[in-house]
């Protein structure tokens, strides 16, 4: 159903005026699976989500999507094919949240701007699956924290692309709330092929959901692949400077990974290595 895209950077230098953030990066989203990706705050993970999604120009490489340069195809193109949710959406004042979800419509829409039933019915699905229907009529400001990051979640659905970009998706949301999005995600991904990368600062939740891993640190990709290979305690002392343990997951066998901390050690002695 859904032909499989692949959206790379290839060799992506990032920043903002002088600063240069991410350097010399590549990265290759596998098609048709879930990327997580994971770093410590400001190592560069919105930044480069920005350029991977053709809010923000490289100064140096380039990103493609199905092998062509993003920042030179037509911003509705890329919309039709790429979404992003980016960490701190910003809704117009006094919008609805039935509006606001509606506006991931736009790219689907011809040069009439006619609004079809199919798009009505993406609209309702993506009310229905984000658990927001019986907010449709509020205001999008009116809304908790959780509530509105689920609105948001839904537009980004509403617009039904084949690669959705989301940067963390989970934030301020319960924790039935967070699986309800991360199997969400899955479920896209596993129906129609959907290509889904995100940003995730909880570890245990980034391994258990990802095909593929991505551990960022001071703007460079230090490990990619396999959650089990990625996520061990090494990289977690890398990435983010803090010792661990990484144990199996006792539901998933995944990685997962107990922090430390100055005021908890060991109960038992630890187990002699090698
Ligand atoms: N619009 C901007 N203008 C200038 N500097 C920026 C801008 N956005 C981000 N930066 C800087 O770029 C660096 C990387 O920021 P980025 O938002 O990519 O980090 P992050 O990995 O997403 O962090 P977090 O986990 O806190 O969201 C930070 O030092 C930040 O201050
Ligand atoms: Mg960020």
């Amino acid at each position: 159903m859904t032909t499989e895209r692949t959206l790379t950077a290839e060799n992506v230098t990032l920043g903002y005026g002088d600063r240069t953030i991410v350097e010399s990066l590549d990265l290759a989203l596998p098609p048709g699976r879930v990327t997580t990706i994971v770093g410590a705050n400001a190592c560069g993970k919105s930044t480069l989500l920005k350029a991977m999604a053709r809010l923000l120009s490289p100064s140096g490489g380039q990103v493609l999507l199905d092998g062509k340069a993003i920042h030179r195809m037509p911003t509705k193109q890329v919309a039709r094919v790429l979404g992003l949710l980016p960490q701190s959406p910003i809704a117009p004042d006094g919008i609805a949240v039935s509006d606001l979800v509606s506006r991931g419509r736009h790219p689907h829409q011809g040069a009439l701007s006619r609004w079809t039933s199919a798009d009505d019915a993406a609209v309702a699905r993506a009310l229905e699956a984000t658990d927001t229907a019986h907010l449709a009529d509020r205001h999008v400001d009116e809304l908790s924290g959780g509530q509105r990051q689920r609105v948001w979640i839904a537009m980004a659905l509403a617009q039904e692309t084949d690669v959705l970009l989301l940067d963390e998706p989970t934030t301020f949301l319960d924790i039935s709330h967070q699986i309800d999005v991360l199997d969400l995600l899955t479920d896209l991904n596993r129906r129609r092929g959907t290509t889904v990368a995100m940003v995730l600062h909880d570890l245990n939740l980034a391994a258990r959901y990802a095909d593929h891993l991505v551990a960022m640190e001071g703007g460079r990709v230090v490990a990619a692949g396999d959650p089990a290979e990625v996520l061990t305690e090494e990289i977690v002392r890398e990435v983010f400077g803090l010792d661990s343990r990484v144990v199996p997951d006792p539901l998933t066998g995944r990685p997962m990974v107990i922090p430390i901390g100055r005021h908890h050690t060991l109960i038992e002695p630890e187990p002699a290595q090698g």
